[in-house]
């Protein structure tokens, strides 16, 4: 496993960004930038060894610059959405950016995915590790304590990256980190990915509003759409008539995982035969079938997207856990260290 850096641009206020390419000795290449910590290629083998990248993106700075739809980047402070854009911690309220009418979506306006971080490369036994570093202040985009941020990507040679999530804060604050990548396993821009079979290991998922806010519902996801506790192709539920895919336009819901075994969820695309396993320490994955990707032309090697034309396992804490009581706590207190990791395994059947 090798890493190297070339010089990718320069942010409009003049911070130099870097690509990082990750390789290893099967011929899986990922490459990663320190603008927003964004995965912006993805190459893996399909069955018959052909390479294609296999996440959405673009190929200048200036369009992920103006991106609103995070492909690839890392998210934070706090991954989805927060009601009304406040919350209570220690009794004290704060209040967060709004950035999705009422409520606060994703950080905020300027949120992990839109910062410069630093980057090294350091050694960790057979593999490079690709360190990347922000130092969030006290009061940015109204979350509380300095927040130190450390996130880090490994490429192994069983062709799996992993995602090292790591932050301390000097004041009890709020964290929940996640990556936004969009993947398409036929290869980006190729179509959408309706016919992907998809397996999430969770028996319930968190019930949402119409603004896709968890109301504090859990639900059991036998008998509705919602069940992907076998592989399942994407298609066959997300045009129900279920209120919550009705609600979302498609599936965008946090399941609750189950976690009585490594594998969070899966993706199969039977064409490439490609497979993405998904493992994770966090409590909860939002499945997003891309329904807000909007038209987009000369994307990423010229690709063109619309709907559909990715899906994303975004692992996380609930949203909106700060409001309900039973959701399992993204609160960072003074002391702790904030340290959840993901790995995208690929393979092919
Ligand atoms: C959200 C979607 C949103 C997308 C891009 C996902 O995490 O759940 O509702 O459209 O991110 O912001």
């Amino acid at each position: 496993m090798s890493i190297t850096k070339k010089y990718f641009g320069k942010t409009p206020d003049g911070k130099e960004v870097d690509m990082f390419t990750l390789s290893n000795s099967k011929g899986m290449v990922v490459k990663v930038m320190n603008y927003g910590a964004t995965i912006t290629s993805i190459i893996v083998p399909d069955r018959l060894g052909k390479l294609d990248d296999v996440v959405l993106g673009y190929d200048k700075l200036d369009d992920y610059i103006a991106n609103k739809l995070y492909f690839g980047a890392i998210i934070g402070r706090h991954a989805n959405r927060i009601e009304d854009s406040r919350f209570i911690i220690n009794s004290t309220e704060y209040k967060v950016t709004k950035n999705e009418g009422e409520n606060h979506i994703h950080g905020g306006l300027i949120g992990f995915d839109k910062v410069v971080w630093t980057a090294e490369i350091s050694t960790k036994g057979q593999n490079e590790c690709l360190n990347l570093g922000y130092f969030s202040v006290d009061g940015e985009e109204g979350y509380p304590g300095n927040l130190n941020v450390k996130v880090t990507y490994t490429l192994t040679d069983d062709n799996a990256l992993k995602i090292g999530y790591f932050a301390t804060t000097d004041k009890d604050t709020v964290v929940n980190l996640t990556n936004h990548s969009y993947f398409n396993l036929s290869g980006q821009g190729s179509g959408n990915i309706l016919k992907d079979e998809v397996m999430i290991n969770a028996d319930k998922f968190t019930i949402n509003d119409k603004n896709s806010i968890p109301t504090g519902e859990i639900e059991s996801v036998f008998n509705t759409p919602m069940d992907f506790t076998k592989l399942t192709p994407v298609e066959n539920g997300i045009n129900s008539k279920y209120q919550q895919i009705e609600f979302a336009h498609g599936y965008d819901h946090n399941w609750i995982l189950n976690k009585d075994e490594e594998k969070a969820a899966e993706a199969f695309d039977a064409s490439s035969g490609r497979v993405l396993d998904v493992y994770t320490t966090e409590p909860g994955i939002q499945f997003y079938t891309g329904n807000f990707i909007y038209e987009s032309k000369n994307c990423k090697d010229g690709a063109n997207y619309s709907n559909h034309s990715g899906l994303c396992f975004e692992t996380q804490y609930f949203p909106n856990s700060l409001k309900h009581k039973h959701f399992p706590s993204p609160i960072l207190r003074v002391g702790d260290e904030y340290n959840n990791s993901t790995i995208f395994k690929f393979s092919t059947r």
